[in-house]
């Protein structure tokens, strides 16, 4: 063998592993259910983890352990919204699938599940105009209610252990 196709089967032999890896065809991504509840369930963590990195960043903020940036913060906050109005799609009916700590009652009490969803969006763009208007400083004191909207929700609709 010579250095050169020594050089291209070594290469080959590293990056086997990563293809057989993200096509997910018999490597440890196979076990991933790909039912539109698990697609959903997916779906609402994800958008839930990108609410929860926005609510850091605001949070920091406002409690002045992050240094202010108006723009940033009126941003995070319409990123908020936008996320709030995303959310209801993600729970869609049987989507209580492993890993979920989502409760039955999502579905069985929809209306009031979907106004809490409301709520929280309502607050996050309240959040937001007020920043627009006067900075991380005129809004600081929405930022609590924000936060209340959260525990809201799963106060009544997430299992407890988390
Ligand atoms: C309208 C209801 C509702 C609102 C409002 C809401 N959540 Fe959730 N959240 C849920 C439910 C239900 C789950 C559990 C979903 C599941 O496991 O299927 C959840 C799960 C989560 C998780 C867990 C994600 C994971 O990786 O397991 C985080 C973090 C989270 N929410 C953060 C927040 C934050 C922060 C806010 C407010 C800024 C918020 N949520 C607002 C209903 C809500």
């Amino acid at each position: 063998m010579n250095t050169r196709s020594h050089k291209l089967a070594l290469l080959g032999a590293l990056l086997l592993p990563l293809f057989v890896a993200s096509c997910g065809g018999g490597g440890g991504a196979a076990t991933e259910d790909d039912s539109p509840e698990a697609a959903a369930f997916r779906y609402r963590d994800g958008v839930m983890n990108g609410i929860s990195f926005k609510m850091a960043r605001i949070g920091g903020m406002a409690a002045g352990e992050i240094p202010a940036n108006n723009e940033q913060f009126t941003k995070d906050a319409r990123d908020l919204a936008a996320f709030a109005g995303m959310l209801p799609e993600g729970f869609i009916p049987n989507s209580i699938v492993k890993g979920s700590i989502a409760l039955p009652e999502i579905w069985t009490n929809a209306s009031d599940f979907q106004a809490k969803a409301k709520a929280f969006q309502d607050a996050a763009q309240g959040l937001a105009d007020a920043a627009a208007q006067g900075g991380v400083e005129g809004a600081k004191g929405m930022v609590r209610a924000v936060r209340d909207t959260c525990g809201g929700c799963h106060r009544t609709y997430r299992h407890k252990d988390q």
